[in-house]
């Protein structure tokens, strides 16, 4: 209520209200002015961008949405308040400009922007909101690329205002509409899951929700709607999506947030192949979508095992060679005992050859061998081929035919900068995959690799071991997820030898990021339980307080059914061109897991923490 003359005010207040509505009621978007609207009188609405006083005249850059436009003050055309108002604008203040279009003098267009060739001469102006001054400057994209993240994501409103941000949330916006068309076309149903949930078995730390109305009992946020859309398989909805949020408690980075958002789906009565169809029809769709581009199908495909034996990660990038070769043969008899002598001991020999990289100084291998050692390796040997000589600690050793081996396989030529890894099999691939990335990145720095932005080199990796061992707990874990079906074939080696039994999993894979995994599951409940208590050993009563509800559910006409997650935030990242996916999260958390904008998390009052059943003992921090 406003007090006894209320309706009076009100009225007033309302009245005053809508003829500034009206007034503000813009006739074109700020990027959409051109030469055919020449002499027309316009009004327009937006941020300032920019200020300029020049001889008398005052030029204001106009921004909205869309883009933005040059509006003109001239003191002769206009009564001296508004040009007055026009001179102490300030960037980033919010006004209403009406004025005449008219082409810019010769010479003076802008072809950078769309309404490059024309120009509103104003004859009013209302400023609907002065700004203060910005922490930050957001319109000169070489200043505000370089100001501190930390700061950004204080001031998220400001950041999210800069041109490249703004793109970047609008072309989420177009791949999440063309991601629902599609699939939308190819018959699936949009159907929201939980997110008060409890535990799932996905590997990752879970954030817990305290129940206030069941004293000590929690919920969890999902770490993905798995369970739930299995189960949506069984209630016979047989084509299932969402863009669904997903939460994980785990250590962040660039391409991890603790809340994320996934392409989330799964199919009754599919295989392998038609899931492959459908996501490479659905990311063509994407490419074209967002850029233009029309991207080759089928992707190909490699097995978990020789991504790692060539590139030495899962998730290789492919757009530049320097795969590993492998020397294990040539050095079995070798006199370097450090190659030798793993060797005997079942390890490998693998190489990379850096090409360009022979420069490299002693400092610059130290690093890049401390680097390598960061990852377990003992060592990083090296050859620089340099004057015509290989330059190494080693070479004293090679025998003739075994620096021939070298040469041919791994092409050497000047300026090679050759680097091996002796270990087992499993950690010479990985160490040697780390060093390829390193040396791949040096290479970029220096502009000796130089990798097209419209480049994309999309594949499938399959045949992933479905169990891989923990040597601490002396026991087999899900390589993926407990409900990932083994190969039929490879069934007899769940009990004989089960390292060798491959998973029906499948990762997508563009540019060495991880993109999505998905897998046909297992539909059958009694394969499901031997895996949970005789495969993975989880205890009867473990299985059944956990996952008794799905192991039921299947009991009822489970479908042979499958499905896929695709990391949205990452699939934006790409599409951007930006290996941050903070850059394309309207709030996205620091590496920290905070939220600099609203300071969450923060303390809960006392009282909540009451109704919660929740006594804190929290150790003072010194
Ligand atoms: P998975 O755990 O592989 O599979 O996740 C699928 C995809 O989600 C993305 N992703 C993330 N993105 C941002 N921040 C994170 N913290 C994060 N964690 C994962 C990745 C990843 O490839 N339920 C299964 C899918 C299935 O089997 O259908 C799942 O969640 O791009
Ligand atoms: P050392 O004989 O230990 O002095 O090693 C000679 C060279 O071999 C050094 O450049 C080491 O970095 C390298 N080296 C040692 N162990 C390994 C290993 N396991 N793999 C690759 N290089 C190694």
């Amino acid at each position: 209520m406003l007090g006894g003359n209320s309706d009076n005010v009100t009225s007033c207040f309302a009245r005053d209200w809508a003829e500034r509505l009206l007034s503000m009621k813009r006739t074109h978007h700020c990027n959409e002015l051109r030469p055919e609207h020449l002499g027309q009188t316009v009004t327009l609405t937006g941020w300032v961008h920019s200020r300029r006083d020049l001889g008398g005249l005052i030029f204001v850059d106009i921004r909205d949405r869309e883009g933005r436009t040059q509006t003109v003050f001239d003191p002769s055309n206009l009564p001296p308040a508004l040009f007055e108002a026009a001179s102490h604008l300030r960037s980033e203040s919010v006004v209403e400009v009406s004025g005449t279009v008219r082409q810019r003098p010769a010479g003076t267009s802008n072809s950078k922007i769309g309404t490059g060739e024309v120009e509103v001469m104003a004859s009013h102006i209302e400023v609907l909101n002065q700004s203060e001054v910005l922490p930050f400057p957001v319109d000169d994209p070489e200043v505000s690329s370089k100001v501190n993240e930390e700061l950004r994501l204080q001031y998220r409103y400001l950041d999210l205002r800069r041109p490249e941000m703004a793109r970047n949330l609008r072309l989420r916006s177009k791949v999440a509409t063309a991601t629902r068309v599609f699939l939308d076309e190819q018959g699936f149903l949009e159907v929201e899951t939980p997110t008060l949930f409890k535990s799932t078995p996905e590997g990752a730390r879970e954030f817990l929700v305290p129940s206030r109305v069941h004293p000590g009992q929690f919920y969890a946020l999902p770490q993905s709607p798995q369970q739930f859309k299995q189960i949506l398989m069984v209630a016979g909805v047989e084509r299932y999506f969402q863009l669904a949020r997903c939460y994980r408690d785990e250590d962040l980075r660039a391409d991890r947030q603790p809340e994320f958002t996934q392409v989330d789906l799964e199919m009754s009565f599919i295989d392998r192949e038609d899931l492959y169809a459908l996501i490479e029809g659905l990311l063509k769709k994407v490419w074209k979508t967002a850029l233009g581009m029309d991207i080759q199908t089928p992707f190909l495909r490699i097995p978990f095992y020789d991504a790692l034996n060539r590139y030495g990660i899962d998730k290789p990038d492919t757009r530049f060679g320097m795969e590993l070769t492998d020397f294990t043969e040539e050095f079995r008899a070798s006199t370097f005992k450090v190659f030798s002598g793993t060797i005997s001991n079942g390890g490998v020999i693998k190489a990379i050859n850096a090409k360009g990289l022979a420069g490299a100084t002693q400092g610059q291998i130290e690093t890049m061998t401390d680097y390598a050692k960061s990852f377990g390796a003992k060592g990083l040997a090296f050859i620089k081929v340099e004057g015509g000589e290989w330059k190494s600690p080693i070479v004293k050793f090679f025998t003739e035919a075994e620096k021939a081996a070298l040469k041919t396989k791994l092409a050497i030529e000047e300026g090679d900068l050759i680097l091996f890894a002796a270990d087992q099999w499993l950690n010479a691939c990985e160490i040697l995959g780390r060093i390829r990335l390193y040396c791949a990145d040096v290479l970029k720095s220096q502009g000796k690799l130089v990798i097209p932005a419209n480049q994309f080199n999309f594949l499938w990796v399959v045949e992933f071991p479905l169990l891989s061992f923990d040597k601490e707990q002396n026991r087999w874990y899900s390589s993926h997820h407990p409900f990932t079906a083994p190969v039929t074939e490879d069934i007899p080696l769940l009990a004989t030898d089960p390292k060798k039994v491959r998973g029906q999993h499948y990762d997508i894979v563009v540019n060495g990021v991880e993109l999505g995994g998905g897998s046909i599951r297992i539909h059958q409940p009694q394969v499901q339980k031997k895996i949970f208590e005789e495969v993975l050993q989880i205890p009867p009563e473990m299985v059944e307080a956990r996952f008794g509800y799905m192991l039921e559910a299947f009991k009822y006409g489970a479908p042979p059914h499958g499905g896929i997650a695709l990391g949205f935030d990452r699939l934006i990242a790409i599409l951007c061109g930006t290996t941050s996916i903070r850059d394309v999260i309207a709030f996205p958390k620091t590496a920290k897991g905070t939220d600099l904008m609203t300071s969450s998390p923060a303390p809960a009052e006392p009282r909540q923490l009451r109704d919660l059943h929740i006594e804190l003992r929290v150790a003072k921090k010194d």
